[in-house]
């Protein structure tokens, strides 16, 4: 089998956000805080009839009946996500009623987490299982789903949600480039969930930035290493046409690419500038660890990557700047964003992608993107993404009632004996929705 990788994508979120320019006003904070400081646009987010398994369940079958795919060609399921709902049970097993009903129940596979990784383990195992022994010719399916809450402070506006779901196959029209590829993994307590009665995490906001970034030096270096080992010449940010990165908020992205460039100054590239080397240099001798506390570098970095981020990242940061981070789906929403945005002029190109899990995990890989017939085309797959009317019919909510959903969902969250408010209203058809919860925490779903 040959260039294992992506045939089909299909997104979902829900149909309610809340404009960051809103919640700078509500929240008290300076104006501009959460849209320049943080770079972001509104945020999605669940009422109490949507959660992780609803969206899930809800792309599967989107993905499924638009792309014509008999549910008994799938042959192993993955899915990525850190929102713990029924804790030792999957939310693979959920996702296995579609699949039941058409008598197919022979399908590998389960959760994988580690925050926002889980979603790119889910990836990488099944395109090993296709590359595999094991393989029996089926599909695989990858979804990523996760609804990204956080307690009242500076981390609330970097929440979202949204589900994601990527068929699996040889001959796809987004491969995988599997020689090319970085990982970074550690232990360090930067944003976990240690308290099992709260949907929210405890986070070092700052720590975490810090990881996010030390990370990503680490994974380019072995990305880089790796590739000039197989390629016979250096690696530098000329050489891919889009960066894709893990996106909480975009004002990190933009100081991730910044950071790549400073990588490739460090490296002695040749594409580094005269001019650029020069604004440069004043910081060549800073150890690593004062690069990353050194406001300056960060500011003269990101305006000498300037010019190369508006062509080769910023057409990836649409959906992540308008939903948030969706955790495990916010890479492959902001590889959707690019797929959106470029369509078949893609083909040909290499796209590198960096994934990155609180905690510690992390890895840089890459893609290729080759020509495809019908249904699996590039343009064909940006069709049904369908990103500018899904954001377009978006119900916009005023910040408190997008605070009393989050209250709400405080006593909600690992809560049994209730029954939701089955207000569907904003649902589009063929939308999974929660109705009620038993007293035994069973969970019930209808579709609208
Ligand atoms: N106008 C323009 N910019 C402003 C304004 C304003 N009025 N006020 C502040 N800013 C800028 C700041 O200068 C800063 O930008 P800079 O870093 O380029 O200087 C930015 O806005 C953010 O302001 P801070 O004071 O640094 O923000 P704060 O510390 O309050 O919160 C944080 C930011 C730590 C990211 C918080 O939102 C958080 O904890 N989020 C969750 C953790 C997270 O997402 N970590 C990332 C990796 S791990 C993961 O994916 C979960």
């Amino acid at each position: 089998v040959k260039d294992v990788g992506i045939l089909a994508m299909d997104i979902y979120f829900p149909p309610n956000c809340v404009l960051q320019e809103e919640l700078e006003a509500h929240d008290g904070v300076s104006k501009g805080k959460y849209t320049i400081g943080l770079g972001q646009d509104s945020m999605a987010f669940c009422t109490e009839v949507e959660d992780v398994i609803s969206m899930s369940l809800t792309v599967v079958k989107t993905l499924l009946k638009n792309y014509n795919i008999d549910p008994k060609c799938i042959g192993r399921l993955e899915v990525g996500s850190e929102t713990v709902i029924d804790k030792s049970k999957s939310i693979k097993t959920w996702l296995m009623q579609i699949f039941e009903e058409c008598g197919n129940t022979d399908i590998e596979g389960v959760d994988s987490s580690n925050a926002c990784y889980g979603g790119t383990a889910s990836l990488f195992n099944c395109v090993n299982w296709v590359e595999s022994n094991s393989w029996d010719g089926r599909y695989g399916l990858v979804v990523c789903t996760d609804s990204a809450v956080y307690a009242e402070g500076p981390a609330r506006p970097t929440g979202g949600a949204a589900a994601i779901a990527m068929l699996i196959g040889p001959n796809a029209p987004i491969s995988l480039e599997s020689k090319f590829r970085g990982s970074h993994m550690a232990h360090v307590y930067d944003f976990y969930k240690p308290d099992l009665a709260s949907e929210y995490p405890v986070v070092d906001g700052k720590l975490s930035q810090t990881c996010y970034l030390m990370a990503l030096d680490s994974c380019y270096k072995t990305f880089c290493k790796r590739y000039e080992k197989i390629e016979g010449k250096p690696f530098s940010i000329v050489d891919a046409d889009s960066f894709v990165f893990h996106s909480p908020y975009n004002k990190l992205v933009q100081k991730s690419f910044a950071r790549l460039y400073y990588n490739d100054f460090l490296r002695s590239c040749s594409i580094v500038d005269k001019d650029s080397r020069e604004k440069l240099e004043p910081y060549s001798g800073l150890s690593s660890e004062e690069s990353y506390q050194s406001r300056d570098l960060e500011k003269v970095c990101q305006q000498v990557a300037k010019p190369l981020y508006d062509t080769k990242v910023q057409p990836t940061t649409l959906i992540p700047k308008q939903l948030g981070n969706m955790y495990t789906a916010s890479l492959y929403a902001a590889f959707a964003s690019v797929v959106h945005n470029k369509r078949d002029a893609l083909v040909g190109q290499r796209i590198v992608m960096f994934s990155y899990g609180s905690g510690m995990t992390s890895t840089m890989f890459s893609f290729k993107i080759n020509e495809f017939q019908h249904p699996f085309s590039l343009s064909n797959i940006a069709n049904i993404l369908d990103i500018s009317n899904k954001l377009e019919s978006r119900h916009v909510v005023p910040p408190k009632k997008f605070v009393e959903a989050l209250k709400l969902m405080e006593h909600r969250y690992g809560a049994k004996d209730f029954v939701t408010s089955q207000d569907t209203r904003l649902l589009v058809p063929g939308t999974y929705y929660l109705t009620h919860v038993d007293s035994m925490y069973r969970r019930f779903y209808a579709v609208k």
